[in-house]
């Protein structure tokens, strides 16, 4: 049921994660395997609005496997929210002769490419790609995995000068809206507490859990903040902690974007390379319009009205799981 695809053009968008070229070379090569052409856009959507496109071969893509960041550079594009931009973009790729699209990136990337395919009716395929795991429709996007494992190093290390000096840190993690990082940062580094953007928090509960833990002989006092929470990031609350409280010696790490780079790990390799070849196998099998995801180990698709208009609940378990190991 192919619909006559032949030429795909294949970018990466929004926030970097590492995957991201495991999940351009699977595309490439089962592309070029179903004996298609395949072309890089560079820079996300403000590439497609420059012109800024090459075609890519199987050797294009060599020695990319296990490397962080994005080959083909990536960008949040605002030309591209513009009905002008999205023009000039659908002009560029039919001088090309692209006649279909996959994106990897985030939900900013599918709303992006969903008013386009809307506009433009352009066969098009989602891969999700970011750290946050904050998409519907899959258990895991491309990067999450090796972003926590980067964090919870961190953490450790972290801990040995907390506990040297008895000190408190908040340490900030990455997820603007969603905690997924947090709380598996929290359970596999220890934490005394894990603050994500989905639960409410006061300053008084955590003062509470600390001196909880105070009077069961409780030394090492790490506290995960993910950057979206609604009590504040983790200099605010140090800041807030400080006021309040004297008798803590308190210190901020901010992980930030240490935790984009670094090389995938095996599982991020596997999941990107997974849903390149299925979003290629997908688009020759006249799916459009849709994201690839892995629900139960199984290969899914989703609409992008789906994806855009749900949320990835937090893991509610996880939560849980938290607050009983870190009494
Ligand atoms: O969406 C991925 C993400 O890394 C978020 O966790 C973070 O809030 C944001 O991107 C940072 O974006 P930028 O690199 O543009 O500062």
């Amino acid at each position: 049921m192919e619909k006559n695809i032949s030429k795909i053009g294949v970018f990466t968008s929004g926030g970097d994660a590492p995957g991201m070229n495991a999940a351009i070379r699977a595309v490439v090569r089962t592309a070029i395997y179903y004996k298609k052409e395949v072309f890089g856009i560079v820079q996300g959507y403000d590439g497609m609005i420059a012109g800024d496109i090459v075609k890519l071969g199987a050797r294009s893509v060599s020695n990319i496997l296990q490397r962080g960041g994005t080959i083909l550079k990536t960008a949040r594009s605002k030309e591209f929210r513009t009905k002008e931009g999205r023009k000039k973009a659908y002009d560029n790729l039919t001088k090309n002769g692209i006649d279909s699209l996959v994106a990897i990136g985030g939900d900013g990337t599918f709303t992006g490419l969903n008013v386009f395919y809307e506009e433009f009716g352009i066969p098009s395929i989602c891969i999700p790609g970011t750290i946050d795991n904050d998409l519907a429709g899959t258990d895991y996007t491309i990067g999450f995995d090796t972003a926590t494992n980067t964090a919870v190093e961190a953490i450790d290390k972290i801990r040995d000068t907390a506990l040297s000096h008895n000190r408190l840190f908040f340490i900030e993690v990455m997820g603007r809206h969603s905690g997924y990082i947090g709380i598996n940062c929290g359970i596999a580094g220890g934490a005394v507490a894990t603050i994500i953007p989905e639960e409410d928090v006061t300053l008084e509960q955590l003062f509470q859990k600390l001196d909880e833990g105070g009077k069961t002989n409780k030394k090492s006092s790490l506290i995960v903040v993910a950057e979206g929470s609604k009590i504040g990031g983790a200099m605010d609350l140090a800041k807030k902690f400080a006021e309040r409280n004297n008798y803590f010696d308190i210190k901020v790490t901010i992980i930030g974007h240490l935790q984009r780079g670094g090389n995938p790990t095996y599982f991020d390799r596997v999941l990107a390379s997974k849903m390149g070849v299925a979003a290629i196998e997908g688009l020759l099998n006249g799916k459009s319009g849709c994201m690839v995801g892995m629900r139960n180990n199984q290969i899914v698709y989703n609409s992008f009205e789906t994806i855009i208009h749900n949320k990835h609940e937090i893991d509610h378990e996880a939560v849980r799981i938290s607050k009983i190991l870190s009494i």
